[in-house]
């Protein structure tokens, strides 16, 4: 596993970001029936450019996760998939099949179009994850579809001066860079372990569109006199500069800290076809309902 220790962080970022809007997800249900928590992607968050959905699901009830999401389409976009717990099967359409398991991740390029599945590979337990839906910019929405596995030694650690430990699954922390890279978007994900005390330090780039969501702990966002205190499940959108300033309120705390390049382009959106107008949108139906996906 690849592991570094940042003695030496950059003195010339600000880590001015603070907290512009905060919204907390809504309870649905997605796939054949597994309860989760949409936190971008609501009336009250339709999409952070250029990220259109954020699910947390995260559930010791077997039935809220058993059925799982049977084969279905994704056109126009992209899917990260990122496992705290529990384990799920992807299969699709391209002959990709892989197991998602703690720790892991799942970066699906869909492109021009793929039919996949993702069910659980376990009957009882925890199963706790996200999944975070990524814009391709309108010239590579046909491009060819793609897979990857990443699994938890896949995933670079970074640990901070403080004490606390950052998975990089895209971006750079010093120089440490995360698998997930190569897109127009250019994304940043982090999954940061606050430590006790620590005010960890994390670039996020100038021009970047970004969130952070705590998902254990409460935690404190922004430099001394722009704080602003985020509960678990508490989705924190961040004003411009070019990084940010995270520390856990009481003790520990963990978040995702995610932010990509705004494509600028419109987004119109039929379910899980993502495009750039209606009648791509009514192409990638045809298209799907006459199997050339
Ligand atoms: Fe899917």
């Amino acid at each position: 596993m690849a592991q570094a220790t940042l003695s030496n962080p950059s003195t010339t970022l600000t880590f001015d970001r603070s907290i512009r809007q905060s919204v907390r997800g809504m309870q649905t249900s997605d796939g054949a029936g597994v309860k989760l928590t949409r936190v971008v992607g609501t009336p009250l968050l339709r999409r952070i450019d250029p990220f259109l959905m954020l699910d947390e699901f995260r559930s010791d009830e077997p039935q809220d996760y058993l059925a799982g999401f049977p084969d279905h389409p994704h056109r126009g976009f992209e899917t990260i998939t990122y496992m705290i717990a529990g384990r799920f099967r992807h299969r699709d359409n391209k002959g990709h099949e892989g197991i998602l398991a703690a720790g892991g991740a799942q970066w699906m390029t869909a492109g021009r179009g793929i039919v996949h599945s993702e069910m659980p590979e376990q009957e009882e337990g925890l199963v706790h994850g996200f999944q975070l839906w990524l814009n391709l910019p309108r010239k590579d929405k046909m491009c060819e579809p793609s897979y990857r596995d990443l699994q938890s030694e896949d995933i670079p650690r970074v640990t901070l001066p403080g004490g606390s430990v950052v998975r990089v699954l895209g971006g750079a922390v010093g120089d440490v860079t995360g698998p997930i890279s190569g897109r127009a978007t250019e994304p940043v994900y982090l999954d940061v372990e606050l430590a006790r005390g620590d005010a960890a330090d994390l670039p996020v780039p100038a021009g970047h569109e970004g969130f952070v969501y705590p998902f254990a702990g409460d935690v404190v966002v922004g430099r001394p006199g722009h704080e602003r205190t985020l509960a678990r499940g508490e989705l924190g959108v961040l004003t411009p500069g070019d990084g940010v300033r995270l520390r856990a309120k009481d003790g520990s705390a963990r978040a995702l800290v995610v932010a990509g390049k705004p494509l600028g382009e419109p987004v119109v959106q039929y379910g899980p076809f993502v495009m750039t107008t209606p009648e791509e949108v009514e192409q990638a139906v045809r298209d799907f309902q006459a199997g050339r996906f």
